[in-house]
């Protein structure tokens, strides 16, 4: 082994292949046959035992809150509600509520505790995106398995987690929750995590891990504009090959429970849609979890002008395959009215409860309904531990853009004395920490600033000031000008923040390094973070444009919830580190990155625009009948043949060192390509498979759709050879009927580190598997 090398224990060399069959398995509830009939005889025993109101209240979701809800114990002993979002996270007054249901009700059904736990419970991890971008799908496990124990611990039984949809338009601020533009990435990403949430037995968890729920099914990421809770116009293609192959994963990977989702596809709400919720879901992938709708989705059908009233509105979504509403008036007001007079009739009320109760067995609440208090205790005395994993995840996320003349690391100091940290991520956490965090668990309150950690890992003699320029948000002192960018409004507040970016400008003429702390706001991310420009917020681009004209050398940290178009920063930084809002240990993370104590193992999920009037440009376009022509003129028409122009597309991201694919051929059934680390670093390469298919009747396919990855970690010098298996699975995609095919006929294959590179290779795929 060359000297500078990693021992192959302590480095990943070629990770597992990602099976295909992740996206194309049958569904689970895998357990015994004798305790499943078991269970099912007693969902019956149960079910001939229960009233109609309390049928009712098993559908009806309701949320804590403060706990002010007038009603809200009487309603518990009552049986007025099945399942209970859960964010004070207290275990023992979990416990309190949970001995109302257990105690009062006539048929001691206990309450299930929901909660979205979507990038971490205490221990906040990077979002979604960055996840995904790891494209190490035992380490997106493992993240989840960590939020499992932390969520159980407190109480919680399901989370409202992983998300599926799919990132087509950075102006839409929840691609910040989702594993990016690509159906197979994001198969695997869901089927990672369902796993982490739930473990192996999805028909008996176990007290340390919770229900996972696919969402928001379906089509939400396709909504119109970006803009959030809206209407998406998906055709049956799409709507097969894009949008559903990964709840499809999520369900074959034995997740108890779907939630539907705000948006229309084709004029109906997706909590009322029939097609969807019981077609597809129940029809062709046998799901036997319930189905909750989205915060107020089954009311908001009346909203939309789809259902007249709240007893129109229970009929049509439970009617559909919506079996549980969430905290909507429509199941509680007016299920009992269209039960009554047979809208809603009772073989179809009976099916929904048995849905909701098979899960409550399959989380073992019939046997313990009560959670361990102590166990939070314990699950608190492995923080740091946890932590110290968060910020291997930061650092494995983090995507290197840029890096002129080998900057980053920073590891040679000689003729470095200040190191100027300049931003407003600097010194303050929240943005990094992320779009879904609950106060209850305190996560914000521990996150490190940034300027402590690096602090503490300049080498002595090497002194750091730390200026924080400006606000993150575009708040007082502040004016959003209509195509977005921000200035300064002449105000009292403008003027000390004018003030203050001075002094972070003379601050880096001072330094000999500069590196800037950059963040979107994490508020303009998430739900209902819908932006229709894709700058930085607040002033932070003058505070940038200011300090990059001291030439100083300049390294740029940028964290946010979507892609950003930042020409200046992509052109004038001389390294730029992309950061998925990283989480609570961010600061650790990124240090760890800059100094070189860890590499950057990210790529990018989502392609860049340049600009936002570009978007979607999503890799995994059709090629078009024109490939050479129509692109928009400002970008030069058709000099990319049949591509979008994206800034920085799907797959990419550098490591410190550099990679040769060397000789990619066909080899019998296998794509195979030469591996050489060319580089003076240890590092790891993200290998990618894509591929072309064939001409295909049923409707075209992609320029170019991932079907593989691999992640492949090389000392200096050293080489290997990386093989992918080519079979059906492959090449397989969906029919209109939502049958899995694959055509025979020459496939063109691509071995490449992203999306846009690559040597072509054909190969003749004969339809049979050798
Ligand atoms: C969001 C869901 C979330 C639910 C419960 C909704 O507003 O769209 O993603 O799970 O609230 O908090």
């Amino acid at each position: 082994m060359p000297p500078n090398a990693v021992s192959p224990s302590g480095f990943a060399r070629i990770g597992k292949p990602v099976a295909a069959a992740l996206l194309f398995a049958l569904p689970a509830f895998g357990e015994t046959p004798r305790r499943l009939a078991s269970v099912e005889s007693r969902i019956e025993d149960l079910l001939a035992r229960m009233s109609v109101g309390e049928k009712i209240g098993q559908l009806c979701q309701v949320a804590y809150r403060d706990g002010k809800r007038p009603g809200l114990r009487e309603g518990v002993s009552a049986g007025r509600w099945g399942t209970m979002i859960w964010d004070p996270v207290d275990p023992a007054l979990r416990n309190r509520i949970q001995r109302l249901a257990v105690e009062g009700t006539p048929n001691h059904i206990p309450l299930a505790f929901c909660l979205d736990v979507i990038h971490g419970a205490r221990t906040v991890f990077p979002i979604a995106p960055a996840l995904a971008g790891t494209f190490d799908m035992e380490l997106v496990e493992k993240v989840q398995r960590v939020a499992a124990q932390e969520a159980s611990a407190s109480g919680v039984n399901l989370v409202f987690a992983p998300m599926c949809d799919l990132a087509l338009d950075p102006r839409w601020g929840r691609v910040a929750e989702t594993c990016g533009e690509d159906p197979y990435l994001s198969a695997c990403c869901v089927a990672a995590q369902v796993r982490g949430f739930q473990g192996e037995n999805p028909s008996g968890l176990p007290v340390n891990r919770v229900a996972a729920c696919l969402k928001h099914y379906v089509g939400y990421g396709a909504s119109v504009g970006g803009r959030d809770y809206n209407d998406a116009e998906i055709g049956l293609w799409a709507l097969r090959n894009m949008h559903l192959p990964q709840f499809r994963a999520g369900i074959s990977a034995g997740a108890l429970t779907v939630m539907s989702s705000f948006n229309t596809v084709d004029g109906v709400p997706s909590a009322a849609n029939r097609f969807t919720l019981t077609d597809v879901l129940r029809g062709e992938w046998g799901f036997r979890g319930f189905v909750v709708s989205d915060w107020g989705g089954v009311g908001e059908t009346i909203t939309w002008g789809y259902a007249a009233d709240y007893a129109d509105a229970a009929a049509l979504c439970l009617g559909a395959g919506n079996d549980i509403d969430m905290c909507s008036d429509a199941f509680p007001k007016g299920l009992p009215e269209a039960v009554r007079d047979g809208r809603v009739d009772a073989r179809t009320l009976d099916e929904a409860v048995r849905r909701v109760l098979r899960v409550k067995f399959a989380l073992g609440l019939f046997e313990n309904p009560y959670v361990d208090e102590t166990r939070n205790e314990r699950e608190l005395a492995k923080y740091a531990r946890y932590l110290d994993f968060a910020a291997e995840v930061v650092a494995k996320s983090a995507v290197l853009l840029k890096n002129r003349r080998g900057i980053l690391p920073l590891e040679d100091w000689s003729g470095c004395r200040t190191v100027a940290l300049i931003g407003p991520a600097a010194v303050e956490t929240r943005d990094f920490v992320g779009c879904w965090v609950h106060g209850g668990f305190g996560s914000c309150k521990r996150a490190v600033k940034l300027a402590d950690e690096l602090r503490r890992a300049l080498p002595e003699g090497v002194e750091l000031v730390v200026e924080k320029g400006c606000a993150v948000r575009s708040g007082p002192g502040t004016r959003v000008l209509t195509d977005g960018r921000v200035v300064a409004d002449g105000t009292e507040a403008a003027k000390d923040e004018d003030a203050s970016i001075a002094r972070a400008v003379a601050a880096a003429q001072k330094a000999d390094l500069v590196i800037m702390a950059l963040t979107e706001a994490s508020g303009w991310t998430g739900e209902n973070g819908s932006r229709r420009s894709l700058g930085l917020t607040g002033r932070q681009q003058e505070l940038f444009d200011r300090v990059a004209e001291t030439k100083k050398p300049l390294v740029a940290v940028v964290g946010a919830g979507r892609p950003l178009t930042l020409p200046n920063v992509w052109d004038r930084a001389d390294a730029v580190l992309w950061m998925w809002q990283p989480g609570s240990a961010a600061a650790k993370g990124i240090v760890r990155v800059l100094t070189g104590a860890a590499e950057p193992g990210g790529r990018l999920v989502m392609s860049f625009p340049h600009d936002v009037s570009q978007v979607p440009v999503n890799y995994n376009h059709p090629i078009t009948g024109r490939p050479t022509r129509g692109n928009y003129r400002e970008d030069g028409n058709g000099r990319r043949w049949g591509r979008v122009n994206d800034r920085f597309g799907f797959g990419y991201g550098l490591t410190y060192s550099t990679f040769a694919y060397r000789q990619p051929r066909i080899e019998g059934n296998e794509a195979v390509v030469d591996l050489v680390n060319t580089g003076r670093r240890p590092a790891t390469e993200t290998v990618q498979l894509y591929l072309r298919a064939p001409a295909c009747a049923e409707g075209v396919r992609p320029i170019r759709e991932l079907r593989g990855f691999k992640r492949v970690g090389l000392a200096p010098g050293e080489a290997t050879t990386v093989r992918f298996s080519l079979t059906a699975e492959t090449f397989a995609f969906t029919d209109r009927n939502g049958r899995l095919k694959a055509s025979p006929g020459r496939y063109r294959l691509w071995l490449a580190p992203e999306a846009s590179a690559g040597k072509e290779l054909t190969y003749d795929w004969k339809g049979e598997d050798k």
